[in-house]
């Protein structure tokens, strides 16, 4: 059927939490949007879901983001002003560690309960990379006398520099690899693992999974998004991915003939000189603007065509950023059977097929008839199966693989774990608008070499996304903030 033709201020792509919060500065700041989506709902990587047990009855989950720690003080702000609850982990009891040779053991606390040297070197890991981390910091990292030396070394050989112990390297280099970026640490540097730490504050922040995993939001993470959205009514178009993105500076003359790409774009050098223009194609409407914010994940801008192409630092910088691999795992119970053996729900084991399982029993609204201070009765646990696991598990038949991931994650748990009356499982690679999971990280050396034009506008184009963040860095947070930081400067430009 015929587009829609829409004249707006800025255009915005890309419904997920970026998206919407500079969707959302922006019109309180009186000018006028439309958001572009491409799927059937907002909230990007951030996505509500349900499963249905074999009598029927369903089973709140949430199928992408959800935990909030207390670091990431903008989207506590947020979930306030949208008048959102959040609810705590469970973690009372004793957690489970099993050992490189499967030996299981109970622990409580945050420290895995390996040998006494093993431990040692774990802590001076950490320490080394507390200080890094520190020094560096989350928003210039590219800009640090270390940049590139660090950005030269995966986070895997870095390690072993540091350590002969494997179990402590294994250990440490799952809060960052598995746990995190989700790809093997032989494949990112050690520039980019500090980077993950600084961004959530610390590396030792990132080991207390009582920190990284503290709340959740009542009706689910998506229900930021889903607010927003609501705020935002009409001006939110989705089933609409944009196809291409017509874009020129204000003043014609200092564009070069050949590339059709304006000498100070193509330098790198941001615009100042007013807006520019936009048109924005996407399948159910076209929209003019002054302005575009690309609110989608780096690995998917090149799935638009932009007239004229991009400059070439930017088109180089896009093919360094690639998607991680995660499958999480959702297993429904009865009951929470785990907390009658006195057991948090909280296992541990680097280098195993599930490197960690947790509580995620649902609470308040997030259940069938559930009310806000009420506890889901049914049971749910939550486990990862990263990188290279993930792999192995998507080549197996449904039957193989939910047995396998089972059994690993009674490893943990105990043998009960085996029969959930549900079971699902997160297959964000195979979204076309995500492509993998949780988030895009470089490639090694890449984030010295291209870091610091990943936020460079170019010309009316701004870019915003968690895996462009500082703080909160792939994670709703950093969607948050940077979603906010792209509407404030396209402000302050006019
Ligand atoms: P996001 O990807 O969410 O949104 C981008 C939007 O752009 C999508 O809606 C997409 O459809 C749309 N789009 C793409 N191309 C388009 C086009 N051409 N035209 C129009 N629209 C287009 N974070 C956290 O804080 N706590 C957590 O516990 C977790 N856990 C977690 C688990 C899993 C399984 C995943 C996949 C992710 C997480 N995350 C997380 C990460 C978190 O979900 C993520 O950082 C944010 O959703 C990123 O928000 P953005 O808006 O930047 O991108």
């Amino acid at each position: 059927g015929d587009r829609l033709e829409i004249e707006r201020d800025v255009v915005v792509i890309g419904a997920g939490p970026a998206g919407l919060m500079a969707a959302r500065t922006l019109k309180k700041a009186g000018r006028s949007v439309a958001v572009l989506e491409a799927r059937p709902r907002v909230g990007g990587r951030t996505w509500n879901g349900k499963v249905a047990d074999a009598q029927g009855r369903e089973h709140f989950i949430e199928i992408g983001g959800q935990w909030i720690s207390p670091d990431q003080t903008r989207l506590i702000e947020l979930v306030d002003e949208l008048g959102l609850e959040t609810f705590p982990r469970y973690r009372e009891g004793t957690s489970i560690y099993v050992s490189p040779d499967g030996t299981r053991h109970e622990y409580e606390g945050t420290t895995f309960p390996a040998s006494e040297k093993t431990q040692a070197e774990m802590d001076q890991l950490i320490a080394t990379l507390d200080q890094l981390a520190a020094e560096i910091g989350a928003e210039e990292p590219w800009a640090h006398p270390k940049a590139a030396e660090l950005d030269a070394i995966s986070f895997r050989e870095w390690l072993k520099q540091q350590s002969d112990d494997q179990e402590a390297i294994d250990n440490v280099s799952i809060y960052v690899a598995s746990g995190m970026l989700t790809k093997p640490s032989h494949t990112f540097s050690t520039l980019q693992a500090v980077l993950m730490a600084a961004s959530a504050g610390s590396f030792s922040n990132l080991v207390d999974e009582d920190f990284i995993l503290d709340r959740r939001v009542e009706g689910g993470m998506q229900s930021v998004s889903l607010k927003l959205a609501e705020e935002l009514g009409e001006d939110v178009i989705l089933d609409s991915p944009v196809r291409t993105l017509e874009w020129a500076t204000p003043d014609e003359s200092t564009a070069d003939p050949l590339n059709h790409v304006p000498a100070d774009v193509r330098n790198g050098v941001d615009n100042d000189g007013g807006p520019g223009s936009v048109t924005a194609c996407s399948d159910r409407a076209v929209v003019r603007a002054r302005y575009a914010v690309l609110a989608v994940p780096p690995n998917l801008y090149e799935r638009i065509s932009y007239v004229p192409p991009l400059p070439r630092e930017q088109q180089i910088v896009h093919q360094h950023l690639s998607m991680g691999l995660v499958i999480k795992v959702h297993a429904v119970y009865e009951t929470p059977f785990w907390r009658e053996e006195g057991l948090s729900g909280t296992g541990f084991g680097g280098g195993r097929l599930v490197q960690e399982v947790y509580d995620n029993t649902n609470y308040g609204a997030n259940f069938a008839g559930g009310q806000a201070g009420q506890e889901d009765p049914f049971g749910t646990l939550v486990g990862f199966v990263s990188d290279v696991y993930a792999e192995q598990m998507w080549k197996l038949s449904p039957q193989e693989r939910q047995h396998a991931i089972l059994s690993a994650m009674a490893d943990y748990l105990g043998p009960k774990t085996m029969e959930p009356i549900a079971f699902y499982l997160s297959d964000m690679a195979a979204e076309e608008w995500t492509r993998g999971a949780y988030a895009t990280s470089y490639d090694l050396g890449g984030l010295s070499r291209w870091g610091h034009l990943q936020n460079q506008p170019t010309g009316p184009i701004h870019y915003a996304c968690s895996d462009i963040a500082a703080e909160g860095y792939q994670h709703v947070d950093g969607a948050i903030r940077q979603g906010e930081i792209a509407a404030q400067r396209i402000i302050e430009r006019g």
